[in-house]
């Protein structure tokens, strides 16, 4: 396989001296771009451009071609393992995602097993396969999943949700039946991330976008201990090199002690916290990755390189920060504001390292 010519993100993931802080933004690629329209309007629909590798290269590499971006991440969604479950993803136009067959009794749940990602998810791994050998070793590509818990979450629910109602009532109720599906998302999860890896991803990211609602304990029972079991379970290495591996609970920043000490390398934090303090919190365990306010990208050029700065400066000097918003681009970003950033973080990180 080619070597990386830009290794700066996996550096930094590993706590490696790097010359600069690397950069890339969740949902890089996305509705902000009209290049991205373009090709989702050839594909048809999302779902559609998910499942055609061709198209799922292209828009992965859009983001690269308009900014100096230090990774990749494959174009996908974290619900294509319960639609390989069977449970019939779509998405509702304005609405989000909607599944068919969400489950919701005893039958249903005990019949749930963990798909062969080489067979229901092979489109994912095509996809990888073909961004790898497009990206040449410019930058690394970075593969990623649902965490267990918030694949439960979108299962059980069957749609997205401010507060996760019926998935909490199934908690306090029957935690035995919770605790199965989580079983079998921690087996799905974990041979996926893997695949990936076989495939080519050469950093794996764990999105935990829900573990926040829960409360201490709860996320304790039921988002972490699955967490630590999946990164458990995770390739470190593949073809001789480490395989960094990213873990990124939106709302868990009261945790984050408990999150560094699970096992990954990195811990991706959303804008709440203040990373100065955070990296004073985990120390040496973990690099950190975040966390800026995606908001800011709706500011304008000034306020973004201000922000920018801002985290920079509290980051402070050395290794192991990866630039990154606290949550993803949203669909109203005008891209000179990404631009804005990119640039920002290139020219100002040097005097950090
Ligand atoms: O980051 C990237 O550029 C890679 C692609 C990526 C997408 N979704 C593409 C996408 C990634 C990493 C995700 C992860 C994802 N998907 C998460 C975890 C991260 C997070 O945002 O909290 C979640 C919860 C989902 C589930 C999901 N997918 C929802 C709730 C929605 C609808 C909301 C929305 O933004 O429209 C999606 C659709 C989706 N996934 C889009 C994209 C670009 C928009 C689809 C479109 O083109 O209409």
């Amino acid at each position: 396989m080619t070597q990386l010519k830009n290794d700066t993100l996996i550096r930094a993931l590993l706590r490696q001296p790097t010359a600069y802080t690397p950069v890339w933004l969740m949902r890089q690629a996305g509705r902000y771009l009209p290049e991205y329209n373009e090709t989702r309007g050839r594909a048809g629909s999302f779902l559609a451009l998910c499942r055609d590798p061709g198209l799922a290269t292209e828009v992965t590499l859009q983001p690269l071609a308009r900014y100096a971006l230090d990774a990749a991440i494959i174009f996908s969604d974290i619900l294509t393992i319960p639609d390989a479950m069977g449970l019939g993803l779509h998405f509702v136009e304005g609405e989000g995602p909607r599944f068919e067959r969400p489950l919701r009794d005893e039958r249903e749940i005990r019949g749930l097993q963990a798909p062969d990602p080489t067979a229901a998810l092979r489109y994912v791994l095509d996809a990888v396969r073909e961004t790898r050998g497009a990206l040449a070793g410019a930058v690394p590509l970075i593969g990623f999943s649902g965490s267990p818990f918030t694949l439960a979450c979108y299962m059980i629910e069957g749609r997205g949700s401010a507060d996760f109602h019926t998935v909490k009532a199934l908690l306090y109720r029957r935690p035995e039946l919770l605790h199965h599906v989580l079983e079998v998302n921690c087996r799905a999860v974990t041979d996926f991330l893997n695949a990936q890896v076989e495939a080519g991803a050469q950093v794996v990211m764990l999105f935990d976008t829900w573990g926040g609602i829960l409360g201490a304990a709860e996320f304790r029972e039921f988002s972490l201990e699955y967490l630590r079991r999946t990164v458990a379970g995770l390739r470190q290495e593949h073809q001789g090199e480490r395989v960094p591996s990213i873990v990124f609970t939106k709302g868990g920043g009261g945790w984050l002690e408990d999150i560094a000490a699970i096992g990954c390398d990195a811990v991706g934090l959303d804008w709440t916290l203040d990373i100065g303090a955070a990296r004073q919190r985990v120390g040496k365990r973990v690099s950190l990755q975040g966390n800026l306010d995606p908001a800011v990208l709706l500011a304008g050029p000034e306020a973004v390189r201000a922000q920018a700065k801002a985290i920079l400066n509290a980051y402070g000097k050395g290794a192991g920060h990866v630039f990154n918003l606290g949550h993803g681009v949203s669909q109203h970003t005008p891209p000179e504001n990404v631009a804005a950033l990119v640039a920002a973080v290139r020219a100002l990180s040097p005097a950090y390292h």
